[in-house]
């Protein structure tokens, strides 16, 4: 049975930059509580004209330069966004026609910040069971086009960016050594985005009263993500029988740094062994992992054989966690 390795990573950050100025200007906020509360400083945004399959695209196309493989050996392209450009077609059909990935079959899920580590284990499905080869994973999010710039409890968080990965068959590498999905529902209504449903409750609690923004139980989520991904990452490294002495870099979804910071120390481990990005990035949904996995190996942070925690936390509300070697 082949195990998955991923063969290639690529990332896309938008040009212009939202600093906490930019925020002190549009709400009632300062650089002092934002940087104490949530360790971030600047947040990348998308172009008016720059959407998902855009950002998508452009770190689908790193990945597999990276790779090192054509577009036409890609069996596979999955994306994971929560800010689709259109609800049909899928995002990752756009992505599939523009790389020119034409042998591949395409679909979208959606399991928020959780996705990368989502779409990981789906693909090792397809490929511990010898149905594809190669597939391409994508995460892609602008969350800037629905961020409601009225509410400084969520505006400041966010910011836009994709990562991808080709993730192959390799007889030879040891590929993905644990992993760990879960989900939440009782939480469901923490993290909110509509969609066709009318929902006037849930329009009520959007400061700006736009049915199109995102709204967030903030506190809540942030008890659940500290002891999920403190919790999930010490199982799965039990089940691949590891301590965090055998782990390179854990790269936790950037979400806000007190979490983080309160996860590792339930995990017990060194603030060097962590991959972040969040201070100039903030929050960028389901990318946040692959971009900064991308860049911690542009970086010599991660070589291969390296043995490398990711763990993410989201809407939904889910969860995931997993041990690789790289
Ligand atoms: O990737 C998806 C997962 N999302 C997350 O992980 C987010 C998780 N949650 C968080 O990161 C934090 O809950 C936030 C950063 C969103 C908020 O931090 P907090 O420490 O939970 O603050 P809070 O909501 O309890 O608010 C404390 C105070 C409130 O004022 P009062 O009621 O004490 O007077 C807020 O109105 O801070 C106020 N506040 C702000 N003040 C200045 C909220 N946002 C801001 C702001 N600037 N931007």
């Amino acid at each position: 049975m082949p195990n998955m390795v991923i063969k290639g990573l690529g990332n896309y950050i938008p040009e212009k930059v939202y600093d906490n100025a930019y925020f002190e200007s549009i709400v009632d906020t300062n650089d002092e509580w934002i940087t104490r509360r949530t360790g971030i400083k600047e947040r990348h945004i998308a172009a008016d004209n720059e959407y998902t399959t855009d950002l998508a695209t452009n770190a689908a196309k790193a990945a597999i330069a990276d790779a090192g493989i054509t577009p036409e050996e890609i069996d596979l392209v999955l994306l994971a966004t929560v800010t689709p450009d259109y609800f049909t077609p899928c995002c990752a059909c756009v992505v599939q026609d523009r790389v020119g990935a034409v042998n591949a079959a395409a679909f979208d899920f959606n399991a928020a910040c959780s996705s990368f580590i989502t779409g990981m284990v789906m693909a090792e499905q397809f490929i511990k069971n010898g149905t594809y080869k190669n597939i391409l994973l994508v995460c892609a999010d602008v969350l800037s086009k629905v961020a409601d710039y009225k509410d400084r409890a969520t505006c400041v968080l966010f910011g836009d960016a994709a990562g991808a990965a080709v993730l192959s068959a390799d007889d030879n590498a040891a590929g993905v050594l644990a992993s760990e999905l879960g989900a939440d529902g009782t939480g469901s209504m923490y993290i909110t985005s509509l969609a066709v449903k009318e929902d006037p409750e849930e329009i009520e609690k959007r400061v700006s009263g736009r049915k199109e923004t995102v709204w967030m139980a903030g506190q809540a989520v942030m008890k659940f993500a500290v002891k999920t991904m403190a919790d999930a990452t010490n199982r799965v490294l039990e089940k691949a029988g590891l301590t965090y002495d055998d782990i390179k870099l854990v790269i936790p979804h950037q979400a806000n740094y007190r979490i983080v910071d309160s996860a590792l120390n339930r995990m017990g481990i060194e603030k060097d062994k962590v991959m972040l990005t969040l201070e100039k990035y903030g929050n960028t949904s389901a990318s946040c992992i692959p971009s900064a996995l991308t860049e911690a190996v542009r970086e010599g942070r991660i070589e291969r054989g390296d043995k490398v925690a990711i763990v993410g936390f989201g809407g939904g509300l889910t969860w995931g966690a997993a041990v690789f070697e790289y």
